[in-house]
């Protein structure tokens, strides 16, 4: 069985895409570090992931969240978004960059269910990409800034961003010709029995919609709304995944806990979307 670096060495290899953070030349594999030909190196560690952050970011988004996330993913809460994002991406093999990835769910997904596609996760929490790597799939695991990908022009056929902040500069910058990014965002239900319990309206739409058609034309859409029974416990790892909690104490987000409203709604914007100039 590969060790976890050498199935990162692996995807590093089939994508064939990573550029040095700091001269953008091409990496490849030296002993157990990638390095560039201007001796610029990066390690590989043990747990199968690269840092390349030139310092190490507080992020709100922590392990206990990350946790929380993935018994929310594998309670099947949202898997209609994996089979939206299949109806929507092109026949083929395809090179995916899931920006944002978090504890990598969907990237594990996608290339466990479709033989022959490679990715990518990038995200800013250690914690999540820590987690990303006990995953099954063969991908190249990075902990970086999206704002600032180490990857060469033109490398993907599709980049993901799923409920993450973008830089739409970025991934023009990194999709390929023809490539896509397939964008999800909240709709105005989404959550919103969370959403209640904190005492907030139900989410507004229209700003991250509106700055999308800005940057990007959208070539096709979904939309999904589900509400899904829950369990005391699915309750409780639906507050504890969510950043809309992320600001309140342990004590007072086990109040909320508490009190199941029974139900949750997952009300999303799938959105396939060419970003040609
Ligand atoms: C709400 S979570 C979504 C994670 C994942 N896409 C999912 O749906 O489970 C937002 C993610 O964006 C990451 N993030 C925020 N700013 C980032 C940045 N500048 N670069 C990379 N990741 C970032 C956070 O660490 C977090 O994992
Ligand atoms: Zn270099």
């Amino acid at each position: 069985m590969l060790s976890k670096r050498d199935k990162l060495f692996l995807a590093a290899g089939t994508l064939g895409c990573l550029a040095c953070p700091s001269c953008g030349a091409a990496l490849t594999r030296s002993g157990d570090d990638l390095a560039c030909p201007n001796r610029h190196r990066l390690n590989v560690n043990r747990k199968g992931c690269l840092n390349v952050l030139s310092a190490q970011v507080d992020s709100c988004y922590d392990a206990d969240l990350f946790a929380a996330r993935r018994r929310v993913f594998d309670a099947g809460c949202y898997d209609a978004v994996i089979s939206a994002i299949e109806a929507l991406m092109p026949a083929g093999e395809h090179r995916l960059l899931d920006a944002g990835c978090g504890d990598g769910w969907y990237l594990n997904a996608l290339l466990t269910r479709h033989e022959g596609w490679s990715g990518a996760g990038v995200d800013i929490s250690r914690d999540a990409i820590f987690q990303a790597t006990n995953l099954p799939c063969t991908a190249l695991w990075v902990v970086g800034d999206l704002r600032r990908l180490p990857f060469a022009d033109g490398s993907f056929t599709a980049v993901l961003d799923v409920l993450t902040p973008a830089n739409y500069d970025e991934f023009r910058r990194i999709l390929a010709p023809g490539g896509l990014l397939i964008k999800v965002y909240p709709g105005s239900g989404y959550l919103r029995e969370l959403r209640a319990a904190r005492g907030l309206a139900p989410y507004e739409e229209g700003q991250v919609d509106a700055y999308l058609r800005e940057k990007a034309t959208i070539v096709a859409e979904k939309r999904i709304t589900m509400t899904h029974a829950v369990s005391d416990a699915l309750w409780r790892d639906f507050v504890w995944m969510t950043p809309l909690m992320q600001d309140l104490s342990a004590e007072e987000k086990n109040a909320i806990a508490a009190k199941n409203a029974g139900s949750v709604t997952v009300d999303l914007h799938v959105a396939a979307c060419r970003m040609e100039i």
